[in-house]
C-alpha cells in the first residue's frame, strides 16, 4: 500500500495533498481538518476490483469507517454496494444513491424496530448473528413482496486482525453464529418460509495481515457448501493498510483467495472499509505549545482523542509529518492533544525535526478510516469539519461544528 501515500508530497518545502498546499487548506477551513484525496480513494477500490477480478465479487464498501455522505457518493461512483449497521447509516447511504438492493445490513444487534426501517426503506439483504434475529426477520419479513435474504454470519473460531478489540471472529467474541446453529437452519430452511437462506457470511477481524484467515474460512464454507448448498458467500472487510507495519499488497490476498474460491462457483461478496478509506484521509493540526522538559518534549496540537481516537484506543501507530519540510537534527516528541487525560495522544516518541515550533502544522496519516467516524464531543469539543481534495480543487463536505450544535439538544 505504500505508493498509496503518493498523493501527499513535499513541493518547495511545503506538502501538498494532491494539488492542494496543506496550510492554504488550514488558512481557509481552520484546524483541526480532516483532508481527503479523492484519487487515492478511486484508485484504492480500482486496484481492489483488478485484484479480484477473476471471481467477479460483489463488494459492499463498509460504512462505519467513514460515512461521509460525499465519500460515499464516490464510492458508489466507484461500482460498490453498501454494508451498513444502523438506520443511520442506512439513511446517509440512501441520500449518497445506493441502491436499497445494494446494499447489506448487519450488526449483532438489531432490534425488531431496526430491522423493520430497514424492510421499509427497501433492504433485502440481511447478515443475520442469532437464531431469536433470525426469527424476528423471518417474522417481519412475512409482510414484504420481494424476496428478503439472510446470510449467516457463522463465528469460526479463527484469531485475525490488528488488535484485540478489532479480532472478532474468536469463539469467545460477540458475533456471529456457532457451527451448530448455523448447520441447524441449513438443514431445515423451511423453518423460515419468508426467507432466502442466501449463504454464509464471516468477517473475522480488521487490519488481517495475511490472507490464512481468509483462507481457513473458505475451508469451512466449502465443507458446509458440500453437504447444503447455497450461493452467498460473504467473506466481510479486514484487509489491512500500512500504518507503520509495511503489509501485503492486495494483490497477495487476491491471488490467494481467487484461487480458493474459484472452483466452489460462489458468489463471493466483500465488505471493505478500512482499506479503501484510511489512506485517502488525514487530520491536519497545529501545534499550540512546544513544552521542552529536561527529559521529554511534548508538541501540544489542536487535535485530540476526541478527533482519532485510534492511538489512545488501540496504541494505533499512525504516521506523522511536518507540513512545511524541515531540515537538520531530529528529536524525539510526543505529541498530545487539549484533552484532559494521560491517555490523549496521537503519537508518542515521534522523530521530528528539532526546529519544529509553535504554529506549525503536522499531518497525521492513514486516518481515513475510523478517525472521523469514531469522533466525539467530550471535553465539550466541536468535531472537525471535512474537506475533500481534487487535484487543485478543495470543498468542504461536512462543515465544522459550531458551539450552538453543543447546546441544541438540551430540553
Ligand atoms: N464487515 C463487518 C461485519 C465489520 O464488522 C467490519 C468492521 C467491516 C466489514 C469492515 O472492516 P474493515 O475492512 O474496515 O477492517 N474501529 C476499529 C475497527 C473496527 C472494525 C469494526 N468492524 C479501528 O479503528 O481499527
Amino acid at each position: 500500500m505504500k505508493n498509496m501515500k503518493k498523493y501527499f508530497n513535499y513541493h518547495k518545502g511545503e506538502g501538498f495533498i494532491e494539488g492542494c498546499r496543506l496550510s492554504a487548506l488550514a488558512e481557509k477551513y481552520g484546524t483541526p481538518l480532516y483532508v481527503y484525496s479523492e484519487k487515492t480513494i478511486r484508485e484504492s477500490v480500482q486496484r481492489f476490483q483488478k485484484a479480484f477480478s477473476k471471481i467477479a465479487p460483489i463488494i459492499r464498501y463498509s460504512c462505519k469507517a467513514n460515512s461521509n455522505l460525499h465519500l460515499l457518493k464516490i464510492l458508489k461512483e466507484t461500482g460498490c454496494g453498501a454494508d451498513v449497521i444502523s438506520p443511520g447509516e442506512l439513511t446517509i447511504a440512501l441520500a449518497a444513491g445506493f441502491a436499497p438492493q445494494d446494499i447489506v445490513m448487519g450488526g449483532v444487534g438489531k432490534g425488531e424496530d431496526e430491522i423493520e426501517f430497514g424492510l421499509k426503506k427497501g433492504v433485502s439483504f440481511f447478515s443475520v448473528e442469532s437464531l431469536p434475529e433470525l426469527a424476528t426477520l423471518n417474522r417481519l419479513s412475512s409482510k414484504q413482496k420481494g424476496e428478503i435474504t439472510a446470510l449467516l454470519r457463522l463465528n469460526p473460531d479463527i484469531a485475525a486482525g490488528g488488535h484485540r478489540y478489532i479480532s472478532t471472529g474468536k469463539r469467545e467474541d460477540k458475533f456471529g453464529l456457532t457451527e451448530a446453529e448455523v448447520v441447524s437452519v441449513l438443514k431445515k430452511p423451511s423453518d423460515f418460509p419468508h426467507l432466502k437462506i442466501g449463504g454464509l457470511h464471516f468477517h473475522l477481524g480488521s487490519q488481517i495481515d495475511s490472507p490464512e484467515p481468509y483462507l481457513k474460512a473458505i475451508k469451512e464454507a466449502e465443507r458446509l457448501h458440500k453437504i447444503y448448498p447455497f450461493q452467498f458467500l460473504d467473506l466481510g472487510g479486514g484487509f489491512p493498510v500500512t500504518y507503520d507495519k509495511e503489509m501485503a499488497g492486495i494483490e497477495v490476498f487476491g491471488k490467494a483467495i481467487c484461487g480458493a474460491v474459484k472452483k466452489m462457483g460462489l458468489q463471493i461478496i466483500f465488505e471493505p472499509g478500512r482499506h479503501f478509506i484510511a489512506p485517502a484521509g488525514f487530520l491536519l493540526t497545529r501545534i499550540i505549545y512546544r513544552k521542552n522538559r529536561p527529559h521529554k518534549r511534548f508538541l501540544v496540537v489542536d487535535a485530540g482523542m476526541n478527533d482519532l481516537i485510534r492511538p489512545s484506543l488501540y496504541e494505533a501507530w499512525h504516521n506523522i509529518r511536518t507540513v512545511r519540510e524541515l531540515k537538520g537534527k531530529k528529536n524525539s516528541f510526543e505529541i498530545v492533544g487539549p484533552v484532559c487525560e494521560s491517555g490523549d495522544f496521537l503519537g508518542k516518541e515521534r522523530l521530528l525535526p528539532d526546529t519544529i515550533k509553535e504554529g506549525d502544522l503536522l499531518l497525521i496519516g492513514e486516518a481515513g478510516a475510523y478517525g472521523f467516524a469514531m469522533s466525539s464531543n467530550y471535553n465539550g469539543r466541536l468535531r472537525p469539519a471535512e474537506v475533500l481534495v481534487t487535484g487543485k480543487k478543495s470543498r468542504i463536505i461536512r462543515k465544522r461544528e459550531t458551539l450552538a450544535n453543543l447546546t441544541e439538544q438540551f430540553t
